[in-house]
């Protein structure tokens, strides 16, 4: 970290964490011994977030969000951890030569250093060729297109001179190396001279999820029908076209505020949300989603919405996506209106703003989509595919929860099959009954408890031994008693994150002799570690718990109790699972019987 731990410290002591959260809501008020606030992190109406000038802490009781004042400025202005302790420092109006002894640098391979230095100086010059006289057949390209002149500033928009020998000598005229240019991507080193590929088109500079300019995709302005529509950067050292969404690095600034991202194909189409005012929206460059993209979609915390080209290509795609965004658990819904076959940018420039606002807000939800996707584009025909249809949607259906929502979804169904709704229904009761996977209960007993500390959302063992780890928790923050008895009795818990904040505490209590939550959280911020966001949620939030246990030797025992019970019980269902892994139905519900009748 580029700035030592020590003047972090310093900064947080002269910082009160209500100063600074005020300097950005204004809802922040006093109420009782503490500070409440609307919070910024989810929708919130009522001052769900709780501050606490004692702790330097704070949290919301509502979305879980919480930590330090560095924290909380990291979070709402979406900065790395030394942002924020930059801005904090503006806020109070603190200055010290240590801020600005290392200037701040991005992680990045020592080793690409020159590529990017290359690749930046390029940049500038396809940006400068765009204002030159040359450069007028690029600009008026871009009028007919109804690109502004603040759009192409804010994209880094540019133009590749026709003379690609040029940009070459340029690049070597500023000392880059043949294999430092060839590693940009634009041209091969070659015995009879390097020459720019992009040459003669408007250029868009792809950028990666830190606005760092890694690639360019040029698109052609003349109308030679040979030539390719967009050439695009290779693979090369710093470019990945898989790794990369374009316009991530912008919309990852709003897209948790606004709570979506559009998911679109081409650059045109994210330009067209730029105009209508949506920047929470980025670019597959194609119509393949990798694991990477949705790594990088997953990080936003927000709804994701699909919105493909309306044609058949596009439509395909999106009932592909749909599958791969189910696997990974993502929320999601889909542009979709039905018989509408052109892309953002068509329509915008066609039929103006206000038709393409209506139309990227004309959301569907997955089934409603695959419904009308059966119906529009693939017509359903023979009976078998009718059925086809109907087990695609089974899993789906089943899995619903509300009752009235189910019976509109099985309505629907059977409206676009032509099967009874009741013949569905028994469909549906069918293949509840042959999931036997014993019990779902015993599926993903860890990543339940690994991933999640809503307790309504834990299996009854689970939440039982989650509530006594709690309980044993808070009463470590608060007595000395308690630490001890975790060390000596408990020695751990279930919880992966109650046991790496028992760690801390145990740790700080060697040390120290007492347990200070806001210092814990500094050493936090100080090193990496997993499920760092979490584990500082969890601990603001146990300053703020209003049902905290009071402590008793008794009240300990009795957790204790409850914990060696439930431990036991998971321990035993985790062995009977991976003793039913790879069973065929009927050997996994022998083993079940058995463990059932053992335990009676
Ligand atoms: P489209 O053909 O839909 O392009 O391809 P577009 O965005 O609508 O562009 P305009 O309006 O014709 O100028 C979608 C995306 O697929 C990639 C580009 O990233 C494009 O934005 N593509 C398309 C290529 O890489 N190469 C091509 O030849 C065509
Ligand atoms: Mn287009």
């Amino acid at each position: 970290m580029a700035i030592d731990f020590d003047l972090v410290k310093e900064i947080k002591q002269r910082a009160d964490i209500v100063d600074v959260i005020s300097y950005y809501l204004s809802s922040v008020q006093k109420k009782g011994k503490g500070y409440v606030a609307v919070c910024p992190f989810h929708d919130d109406h009522d001052p769900s977030m709780q501050i606490s000038k004692d702790k330097q802490t704070f949290h919301c009781f509502v979305c879980q969000t919480g930590g330090d004042v560095f924290t909380f400025v990291q979070k709402y202005d979406k900065c790395s951890f030394e942002e924020a302790v930059r801005k904090v420092c503006e806020i109070i109006g603190f200055d010290d030569p240590r801020l600005h002894k290392q200037t701040y640098q991005r992680k990045i391979d020592e080793n690409l250093l020159p590529v990017y230095n290359c690749i930046n100086e390029l940049q500038k010059y396809y940006v400068y060729a765009l204002t030159t006289e040359e450069g007028k057949v690029a600009r008026d390209y871009l009028d007919k297109r109804q690109l502004s002149q603040q759009q192409c500033a804010k994209f880094g928009v540019g133009y590749a001179f026709s003379d690609g020998k040029m940009t070459i000598e340029y690049l070597k005229a500023k000392g880059f190396s043949l294999k430092n240019i060839e590693n940009t991507g634009i041209a091969i080193a070659q015995t009879s001279g390097m020459s720019d590929n992009n040459q003669g088109r408007l250029i868009f500079p792809i950028k990666d999820s830190n606005g760092q300019v890694c690639g360019f995709s040029a698109r052609k302005i003349n109308d030679d029908p040979e030539a390719p529509k967009y050439v695009n950067s290779p693979e090369t050292v710093i470019f990945t076209k898989g790794n990369i969404l374009y316009n991530y690095h912008l919309a990852k600034q709003t897209a948790r505020h606004d709570g979506y991202v559009y998911v679109v194909e081409g650059f045109m189409d994210v330009f067209a949300f730029d105009t209508i005012g949506i920047t929470s929206c980025v670019a597959l460059m194609s119509t393949k989603l990798t694991e990477k993209h949705i790594e990088l979609l997953r990080k936003l915390g927000c709804e994701i919405r699909i919105c493909l080209d309306g044609d058949k290509p596009g439509q395909s795609a999106m009932m592909r996506l749909m599958a791969q965004l189910d696997e990974a658990h993502l929320s999601y819904r889909l542009v979709s209106v039905p018989g509408e076959v052109r892309d953002p940018d068509e329509i915008l420039k066609q039929d103006g703003e206000e038709k393409l606002k209506t139309y990227v807000n004309s959301l569907v939800d997955p089934f409603n989509f695959a419904l009308n996707y059966y119906k529009n584009t693939s017509p359903l025909g023979s009976i078998e595919d009718k059925k086809k249809v109907i087990h695609h949607f089974m899993p789906m259906i089943a899995s619903i929860k509300d009752k009235l929502v189910q019976e509109d979804y099985i309505y629907k169904l059977s409206e676009a099959t032509d099967f009874t709704a009741s013949a569905i229904r028994n469909t549906l009761k069918d293949f509840k009954g042959k999931r036997v996977d014993c019990g779902a209960s015993l599926t993903n007993v860890n990543a339940e408890v690994n991933t999640s500390l809503d307790l309504s959302k834990l299996s009854r063992d689970l939440r039982r031994l989650t509530l006594a780890e709690r309980t044993v928790l808070d009463l470590m923050f608060v007595s000395d008693e308690a630490i001890k008895f975790y060390e000596q009795d408990i020695k751990y818990f279930y919880n992966e994150i109650y046991r790496s904040i028992a760690n801390f505490i145990l740790e700080q209590y060697k040390e120290t002799g007492k347990i200070d939550t806001s210092e814990m959280i500094n050493e936090l911020n100080a090193i990496e570690i997993k499920n760092k966001e979490q584990i500082i949620n969890e601990i603001s939030a146990i300053n703020f718990r209003k049902d905290k246990a009071k402590y008793s030797k008794k009240m300990l025992e009795d957790c204790n109790t409850v914990i060696n019970e439930e431990r036991t019980k998971i321990y035993e269902k985790n062995a009977l699972r991976q003793a039913c892994q790879g069973k065929s139905v009927e050997e996994q519900a022998k083993i079940l019987k058995e463990y059932i009748s053992k335990r009676k």
